[in-house]
C-alpha cells in the first residue's frame, strides 16, 4: 500500500529543498562499502548521491512506476544501480538478509507501518551497517511535508528505530533548511 500523504510537489519543486549530497555525505560518509538499498527513492533525488559512494550495488526501490522511470532516466549512466518497483509495505524489498551496509528512508517513515519498513531495512543489513532517516521538521512552516497529524518527531523515529533493534548514532541531525536526520546502526551481536 502507498504510504499516506506521500505524493509529490514537481521535482524542480522537491529538489530546491535539498543539497543531497551534503545530506548523503553527513549520514553516511564518503564511502559506503558494500551494497545499498533506498526505500521510496521517488524522483531519484538522492539517488547518485548513495551511489556515488556505494562501491557494491545499490537498490532502489519505489511503488510508483512513474518514479522507477524517472530514477532510471536520470541515473543511466551508473553501473552498479537497480531500480526496482515494489509495495516495501506490502511485499519487503526480496533482498537477502545480511545483505547491505547501508538504508536510506528519507521521506518515508510517516506511513501507517514505519515499524515495519525499518524491521526490513534491518533484515537486509550487515552487522555494523548504518540505517539513516530523514524527515520534514515537525513545524507548521515547512513549506511541504506530510499533516503534522502524522509526521514524525525525531523521537518518533529514534524510538522506532530502538524498537527494530538499532543502535542510534549520534544525536539528532539539522539539515537546513527543512529537514532532520537520524542515524543509527545495526549492532554487531
Ligand atoms: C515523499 S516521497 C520521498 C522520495 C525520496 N525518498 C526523497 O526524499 O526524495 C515518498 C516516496 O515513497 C514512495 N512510496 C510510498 N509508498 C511506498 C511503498 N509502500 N513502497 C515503496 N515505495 C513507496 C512514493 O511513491 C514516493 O516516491
Amino acid at each position: 500500500m502507498k504510504v499516506r500523504d506521500s505524493g509529490m510537489p514537481d521535482e524542480t519543486q522537491w529538489e530546491s529543498f535539498f543539497n543531497p549530497e551534503l545530506i548523503v555525505e553527513k549520514l553516511f560518509g564518503k564511502v559506503i562499502l558494500g551494497n545499498a538499498a533506498e526505500f521510496g527513492c521517488g524522483y531519484g533525488t538522492f539517488t547518485g548521491a548513495i551511489a556515488r559512494r556505494t562501491k557494491g550495488l545499490i537498490y532502489a526501490f519505489d511503488i510508483e512506476e512513474s518514479m522507477v522511470e524517472r530514477t532510471n532516466k536520470r541515473l543511466k549512466e551508473l553501473k552498479n544501480l537497480e531500480v526496482l518497483r515494489r509495495d516495501l509495505e506490502r511485499e519487503g524489498t526480496g533482498l537477502p538478509g545480511a545483505f547491505v551496509e547501508a538504508v536510506a528512508l528519507f521521506n518515508i517513515l510517516h506511513g501507517q507501518d514505519p515499524l515495519r519498513l525499518l524491521k526490513e531495512a534491518f533484515r537486509i543489513m550487515s552487522p555494523g551497517a548504518k540505517v539513516a532517516a530523514i524527515h520534514w521538521n515537525y513545524d507548521p512552516l515547512t513549506p511541504r511535508g506530510p499533516s503534522l497529524f502524522i509526521r514524525p518527531k525525531p523521537q518518533d523515529i529514534q524510538k522506532w528505530m530502538l524498537e527494530a533493534g538499532f543502535k542510534i548514532s549520534g544525536s539528532v541531525l539539522d539539515l537546513p533548511p527543512y529537514h532532520y536526520g537520524i542515524k543509527g546502526i545495526k549492532p554487531l551481536i
